[in-house]
């Protein structure tokens, strides 16, 4: 009997070791404490025993029995404990999730700088515009002064569609349309993104964000372009900025610059910002070309303008001190989440 007794006390310890739920515990229950379980067979076998081993073997029988039943209430409560902790973990987790939701996420570092560039042109009287990411070879091209051989097309290869049109390689793409939508007097900003295809490194990415800016009017004079200019870059930037223009070639402008600032790190002394120049890239601008114009529907006898190309993305890189653009396209929170508009 005592033999058995063991065998079944192990195979009891081995069974309960795979129980993971209340309801395999219960079948464990039933199999060595029910009425047709295991130690039910013992009692019957008890019968055939000899009066004198009787009592011994009663006794190995009920000390199986209670240590059972000491090992099914303890494993009942460490269930109980497992179950809870889940519950309380997942309500946890639900917890974070609604605290998370409560935070309200954050904003992009772009559309941040882009929101700042909207509200300062907004105060000066421009309006902002949208415009689609997908376009004719017309749009972003042709209507700029850039017919289908020239060279500047090189420097802007995209991403073509089976139906002939393509993604925009500059917000530039929107001139056009904005012309004919307004006429002149126009004030008019339009951020967007744009796409090239590119190798992509810590400085180059194939997707990118612009913001472009249109006056024209009847007196429209490169005094007014630097006016403005400077008056939008020392509000980004929270104090005064030196700028400076510098020739630069786009087909669309005539004149056409190159807008530098002044370091605002080294102060225009040098340092490793500025790669010791004392200057900073920032912003393509020009007198808008007459062709464009009358592409336009706009007179260019009677009428001028300035136009600009604000890279927004460049921007957020020089305003917040990120040294990598890829971040940006990234979907990595903890980097992009870390960004607030001061
Ligand atoms: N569209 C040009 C580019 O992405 C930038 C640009 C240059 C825009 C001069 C302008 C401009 O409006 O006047 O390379």
């Amino acid at each position: 009997m005592k033999e058995k007794a063991d065998a079944l006390w192990k195979e009891f310890l081995d069974k309960l070791e795979e129980v993971y739920d209340r309801e395999a515990l219960e079948n464990l229950r039933i199999a060595f404490l029910g009425k047709k379980g295991f130690l039910a067979g013992l009692m019957a076998e008890l019968r055939q025993v000899s009066p004198e081993e009787k009592k011994t073997a009663g006794m190995v029988i009920n000390t199986l029995k209670e240590n059972v039943q000491e090992k099914l209430k303890d494993k009942t409560e460490e269930l109980a404990a497992a179950l809870y902790d889940r519950q309380v973990g997942e309500a946890r987790v639900y917890e974070e999730s609604l605290l998370i939701g409560h935070r309200g996420g954050s904003y992009h570092p772009v559309t941040l700088i882009q929101r700042t560039c909207e509200e300062i042109f907004r105060s000066m009287g421009f309006t902002i515009e949208d415009y689609p990411e997908i376009v004719d070879d017309f749009h972003c091209f042709q209507a700029l002064n850039i017919p289908e051989f020239h060279p500047a097309r090189d420097m802007q290869d995209t991403y073509y569609l089976s139906t002939g049109q393509l993604l925009k390689t500059h917000t530039s793409a929107a001139q056009n349309s904005i012309m004919r939508k307004y006429g002149s007097p126009l004030r008019a900003v339009f951020p967007g993104r744009c796409f090239r295809n590119e190798a992509i490194d810590a400085s180059h990415e194939n997707t990118f964000f612009q913001m472009e800016g249109m006056m024209i009017d009847k007196d429209i004079s490169i005094s007014n372009l630097i006016y403005f200019m400077k008056t939008m870059l020392s509000e980004i930037f929270g104090r005064a900025v030196t700028v400076r223009l510098r020739p630069g070639f786009f087909p669309f402008v005539e004149p056409g610059f190159e807008l530098d600032i002044q370091c605002l790190i080294c102060g225009g002394a040098g340092c490793s910002s500025c790669k010791h120049s004392g200057w900073l890239e920032l912003c393509p601008c020009g007198m808008i070309h007459p062709t464009v114009l009358a592409y336009g529907g706009i007179d260019p006898e009677e009428n001028s303008g300035f136009a600009f190309g604000l890279g927004l993305t460049r921007l957020a890189m020089m305003k917040y001190g990120v040294r990598d653009i890829r971040i940006f396209n990234s979907c990595n929170l903890k980097a992009l989440s870390q960004f607030v508009n001061h």
